[in-house]
C-alpha cells in the first residue's frame, strides 16, 4: 500500500494507536518481517536503544553487508540507506524518513563531481561515503572518517588524488599524511559550524577535559582537539581514557551512548555558532538525523515504505569503490 500523501511526504505519515506500547510493536513487526534496526551515533537516543546494531558510517555499512534479514531499517540519513542497498540489492531497505539527507552529499551534486573528475584524467577519485551514489559511481575507493587515513595511505606518496566532498576531512587528511590532494569544496553544516569562542571558554572551564572532535569540524577547531576521529574512536578513547571529562565536538547524539557505556564520566557537549557569530547554549544537532523518530520506524516497518532504490547502472558502478574500501578496512585498519 502506498498513499499519494506518503510519497509527498516523504514518509508513511499514518496515526499509529495504543503509542504506549511503541517499542514493543516495533520489536514485533520486526520479528514478524525478519527485519533488523541499524542506526548511527546521530539518532535519537529513544532510536539507538531500539536499534540491533549502533555504530558509525564504516561499521554500518560492513554491519549491512553480513546481516541475515530479510529487511534492513536504515536509522540514519539517505546515503547510508543507499549504501547498504548497494551492498544487499536483494533485501528491502527502508529509512524511516527519505527527507533525512546530509548537507554534505548535497554540497557534491554528480553531474558537477563527474566534470571536476573528468578535468583531471590523471587523479584517482577518493570518495567519503558522505555522498550520493551517483558520486560513488565516479569514485575509486570510498573511505569513511574511520578509515580514511589509512586508505589515503595506501595510495604511494606521489599519487595524484582527488578527495571529495569534504573540504575540513580532506585538508586534515593531508595535513597528517603529507599529501596534497585535490579538494572539492564542500562541508557539513553541522561540523563547521562548532563554534571557536564557545570552545576556548569550555577548555577554560573545564581544563582537565580532554577535547574529542571529529575531522569533519574546520581546521580551526581541530587545532584545539586533543582527539580527532570518526564517532566511534571518539567513543572508544572516551572509554578508555583516564580522564573523567571529554569536551565533544561532533553531533551531540553520540553522547547518549558515551553517558551509558561510561556512567561516571561527564562529557559536555560543545555548542554551535549563532548566525550573528556568537554562541548558542544549545547542543549541535544534525536536523536530517532528527527526522527519524519511533513512530515513523514503526510506520515505514509497518508499510514497508519508504523503501531505497538505487538505479542498477549506478549501484553497479558504486558496488566497487564501496566494496573496495571494505576490503581494504579490513586489511588496513585495526
Ligand atoms: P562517522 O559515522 O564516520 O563518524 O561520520 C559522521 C557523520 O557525519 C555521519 O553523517
Ligand atoms: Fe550529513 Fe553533517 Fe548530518 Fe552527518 S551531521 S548526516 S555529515 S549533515
Amino acid at each position: 500500500m502506498m498513499k499519494s500523501e506518503w510519497v509527498a511526504k516523504g514518509f508513511a505519515d499514518e496515526p499509529i494507536e495504543n503509542k504506549e506500547n511503541l517499542v514493543e510493536m516495533i520489536l514485533q513487526l520486526k520479528r514478524e518481517k525478519n527485519a533488523v534496526i541499524l542506526g548511527h551515533y546521530y539518532q535519537r537516543s529513544e532510536i539507538q536503544d531500539i536499534a540491533d546494531f549502533v555504530g558509525d558510517s564504516l561499521a554500518m555499512a560492513q554491519w549491512a553487508a553480513k546481516v541475515e534479514a530479510d529487511v534492513l531499517v536504515v536509522c540514519g540519513v539517505h546515503f547510508m540507506g543507499e549504501t547498504a542497498k548497494i551492498l544487499c540489492p536483494d533485501k528491502m531497505v527502508l529509512v524511516p524518513d527519505l527527507n533525512a539527507g546530509c548537507s554534505l552529499a548535497d554540497s557534491c551534486p554528480a553531474d558537477k563531481f563527474a566534470e571536476f573528475v573528468a578535468a583531471h584524467p590523471d587523479h584517482q577519485v577518493i570518495s567519503y561515503v558522505n555522498t550520493s551514489a551517483a558520486v560513488k559511481a565516479h569514485t575509486d575507493v570510498v573511505v569513511t572518517s574511520s578509515n580514511a587515513r589509512q586508505i589515503v595511505e595506501s595510495f604511494p606518496q606521489d599519487a595524484k588524488l582527488i578527495f571529495g566532498p569534504d573540504r575540513n576531512l580532506g585538508g586534515y587528511i593531508n595535513s597528517i599524511t603529507g599529501r596534497n590532494m585535490l579538494l572539492w569544496d564542500g562541508a557539513c553544516h553541522v561540523h563547521s559550524q562548532f563554534s571557536v569562542e564557545a570552545l576556548i571558554e569550555l577548555k577554560k572551564q573545564y581544563p582537565d577535559a580532554a577535547v574529542l572532535a571529529h575531522p569533519e569540524c574546520k581546521g580551526v577547531i581541530l587545532k584545539l582537539a586533543d582527539v580527532i576521529g570518526s564517532t566511534a574512536a571518539l567513543l572508544s578513547y572516551a572509554q578508555k581514557s583516564d580522564k573523567h571529562q571529554f569536551i565533544v565536538v561532533t553531533e551531540s547524539g553520540i553522547l547518549h551512548e558515551m553517558q551509558k557505556s561510561c556512567p561516571n564520566k561527564e562529557f559536555i557537549p560543545a555548542p554551535p555558532e549563532t548566525v550573528e557569530g556568537g554562541a548558542t547554549c544549545s547542543c549541535n544537532e544534525c536536523n536530517y538525523m532528527r527526522l527519524n523518530t519511533l513512530e515513523k520506524v514503526y510506520n515505514c516497518l509497518r508499510y514497508e515504505y519508504p523503501q531505497i532504490e538505487v538505479d542498477a547502472d549506478i549501484a553497479a558502478k558504486a558496488i566497487k569503490p564501496i566494496e573496495r574500501m571494505l576490503e581494504l578496512s579490513e586489511k588496513l585498519v585495526k
